[in-house]
């Protein structure tokens, strides 16, 4: 495979990730050139840079010789595998039986509207990203992620309005609280 020596990262690539991709060809020659290790491969991929960039998959396609359709497809099937980069503030919101009835719809639209992404996307800047999980175990946990302040379990729609914004200084349209102290 003839290996990539400019990298067409888009401008929204850091230097870490443009260095991963620039080195993966190398890599990949870690793994036998068969369809049966794409998994492993994407796992490896995903491992390195948290996420499943287009480059990194039409990489994978070409050193398997497979299309990148075909990566796609299988790596679109498992759940574990993500295509936007993670935010630095991963919003997650459950969305399971018991916290969709208290309310877990109005709190992930009130995040989609106030980061202006939907869920599964990543603002621009990369602080936020907003992700839908399953029922994590604790009634009604709201939003969650390392960059919230009151942890898990204790937010309710009306709490989610603007309650991130101390951690960046984002303007919200209203219902931004001043930092805990
Ligand atoms: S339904 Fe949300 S934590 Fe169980």
């Amino acid at each position: 495979m003839e290996p990539f020596k400019s990298f067409p990262m888009d401008s929204e690539a850091t230097a870490k990730e443009t260095a991963f991709l620039n080195d993966l060809p190398d890599y990949l020659k870690n793994f036998d050139r068969h369809r049966g290790r794409l998994i492993p491969i994407l796992q490896k991929v995903q491992q390195g840079l948290s996420y499943l960039p287009a480059e990194a998959i039409q990489i994978v396609a070409e050193y398997l010789a497979i299309p990148v359709s075909e990566v796609y497809g299988v790596a679109t099937f498992y759940n574990q595998f993500r295509f936007t980069p993670p935010g630095k503030y991963p919003i997650k919101v459950c969305l399971g039986t018991a916290c969709h009835v208290k309310g877990g719809e109005i709190i992930l639209e009130n995040f989609e509207r106030k980061l202006e992404i939907k869920e599964g996307e990543t603002t621009e800047d990369r602080e936020f990203s907003i992700e839908r999980v399953a029922c994590v175990g604790v009634l009604c946990p709201g939003p969650g992620g390392p960059g919230w302040r009151s942890g898990p379990g204790t937010h309710g729609p009306q709490q989610s309005r603007g309650a991130f914004y101390p951690h960046t200084g984002r303007k919200g349209n209203g219902g931004e609280r001043k930092a805990e102290k």
